[in-house]
C-alpha cells in the first residue's frame, strides 16, 4: 500500500464580504497517496485555487482537517510553515510569484539556498532543472524580462528544486504552446509515475486532465468524481 500524502476531512471554507458569505467549500473530503495524480476541475470562481492555497497552507480552513506530508496543515507554526512550504509541498500557482529583484536562477535556487544548501550546489541543481524546462537560456533574466510561459516554467522549476513530496499545480500550462505543455505535462506526470510523489493538479485543459490517474469535479463547493 502506497503511502497516504494528504487527507482532507470535512474541510470548509467561507469567504466574507460584507453582509455576502460565499460558501466555497463544504465539507470536501479527498485522500491521496504516493504515486497519484488527481485533476481537479471545475468552473471559474468554483473555488479550484482556494483548494490548493488551503492544502499549500496559504490560506485557513475555517472548519476540517487537512493533513499533508505528516503535518496537520492549520496547525502549524511560522517556523513549521516555513519548512512545509519548502520542503514538503511544492507549490505552482496560478499567477507566478516569482520574485522580482531576482533572476529567474536565483530564483529557483532561493528554495534550496533557504534550506541550506551551498551556493555552488544549488547553483549547479537549478540550472539542471531550468534546463529540463527549456529556460536555461533566460537563467540570468529578471522576470520582468521573460515572456509569461518561461516565467511559467521558471515557477515550475522553483516549486520542484526542494524534491517536494506533494505537487500543487495550479494551471501549469496555461500560458504555454503545445510543446512545452507536453513538456511540463511529461515532467509532472513523471514524478508521480516514477519519483513517487503525489500530484494535484488544477486545470481547465482537458487534455491535461485526462492524463491524470483522477479527476475530481467541484462543483457547489463539493468534489465529486468524475
Ligand atoms: N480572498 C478572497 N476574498 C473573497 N472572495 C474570494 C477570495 N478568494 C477567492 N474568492 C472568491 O471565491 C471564489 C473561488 O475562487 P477561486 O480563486 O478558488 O476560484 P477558481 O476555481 O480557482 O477559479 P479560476 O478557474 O477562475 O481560477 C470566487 O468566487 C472568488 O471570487
Ligand atoms: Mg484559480
Amino acid at each position: 500500500m502506497n503511502e497516504t500524502t494528504v487527507t482532507l476531512e470535512n474541510v470548509s471554507k467561507t469567504f466574507k464580504s460584507g453582509s455576502d458569505n460565499l460558501k466555497v467549500l463544504r465539507d470536501v473530503n479527498l485522500m491521496a497517496s504516493s504515486g497519484d495524480s488527481l485533476a481537479v476541475v471545475g468552473a471559474s470562481g468554483c473555488g479550484k485555487s482556494t483548494l490548493l492555497n488551503l492544502i499549500g497552507g496559504l490560506d485557513k480552513a475555517d472548519s476540517g482537517v487537512i493533513t499533508a506530508c505528516g503535518f496537520e496543515v492549520s496547525k502549524l507554526n511560522e517556523k513549521q510553515l516555513t519548512s512545509y512550504r519548502t520542503g514538503g509541498v511544492g507549490f505552482i500557482f496560478q499567477f507566478h510569484y516569482l520574485l522580482k529583484d531576482f533572476t529567474a536562477l536565483e530564483n529557483v535556487m532561493l528554495p534550496l539556498l533557504m534550506r541550506g544548501s551551498r551556493q555552488q550546489k544549488a547553483r549547479d541543481a537549478s540550472m539542471s532543472l531550468l534546463d529540463k524546462v527549456q529556460v536555461s537560456g533566460r537563467s540570468g533574466h529578471y522576470p520582468s524580462q521573460l515572456s509569461g510561459g518561461e516565467r511559467q516554467r521558471v515557477a515550475l522549476a522553483r516549486a520542484l528544486i526542494n524534491n517536494p513530496t506533494l505537487i500543487l499545480a495550479d494551471e501549469p500550462t496555461g500560458n504555454l504552446d503545445e510543446n512545452h505543455k507536453k513538456l511540463v505535462a511529461d515532467l509532472l506526470f513523471s514524478l508521480t509515475a516514477d519519483a513517487g510523489k503525489t500530484l494535484v493538479v488544477v486545470t481547465h485543459a482537458r487534455d491535461l486532465a485526462d492524463r491524470a490517474g483522477r479527476t475530481l469535479h467541484l462543483s457547489e463547493g463539493q468534489l465529486i468524481p468524475s
